[in-house]
């Protein structure tokens, strides 16, 4: 049996791709070169979509659960500091989202509010990933016992063939592809 949490890895994988991708625009927008607002605004929908909804909802409602079932503390441990770390970066992004049309528009303020908004969300989400990947999710794996496991990935299976979680699943898997090659490049190119 894969074992949920490394489904969890393999999306930061993915989350983490994006992430170099904002960076990216961020840099840009810091030099002042123009980066197309329905880029940014793709970028932000894979973070809500893919990152929140598909990830970030695993880990609350299906992950943290059993592992307070399994006798780990809601509060004030390392759960809670993954979640206030959530909510943060939903911060983060709101803000960059409602400027969006006002650099659409020209405005250079709102340019500079992206991308000091989404700076903070990547340097964020690298370290919460890390603390997951390092911390928490070894400590899940050490405590849900054999049974909490198999239901996890019981119900992990259901989640991910979900018919509108697919279709969200590949919407955001395209955003990354089309997006990627225009921030990163082709690394061979650049030899
Ligand atoms: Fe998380
Ligand atoms: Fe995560």
């Amino acid at each position: 049996m894969i074992r949920p949490t490394e489904d969890l890895v393999r999306e930061h994988g993915d989350i983490l791709a994006m992430i170099q991708v904002v960076k990216e625009m961020v840099r840009r927008l810091e030099a002042g070169e123009p980066v197309d607002p329905d880029h940014i605004e793709k970028a932000i929908y894979f973070i809500r979509n893919y990152a929140d909804k598909y990830h970030h909802a695993k880990e609350e409602d299906l992950l943290f659960p059993a592992m307070h079932e399994a006798g780990i503390p809601k509060e004030g441990g390392p759960i809670g500091v993954m979640l206030a770390e959530h909510d943060e970066g939903s911060g983060y992004i709101a803000t960059a989202a409602a400027a969006v049309e006002r650099y659409r528009q020209g405005d250079a303020g709102a340019g500079a509010e992206i991308a000091a908004n989404l700076r903070n969300y990547a340097g964020l989400l690298e370290q919460h990933i890390n603390k997951e990947n390092q911390v928490l999710y070894p400590i899940a794996d050490a405590h849900i016992d054999q049974t909490g496991q198999t239901e996890l990935r019981w119900i992990f299976d259901k989640v991910n063939s979900k018919p509108d979680m697919v279709a969200e699943h590949d919407t955001c898997k395209a955003i990354l592809m089309e997006l990627d090659p225009i921030y990163l490049g082709d690394p061979d190119e650049e030899q």
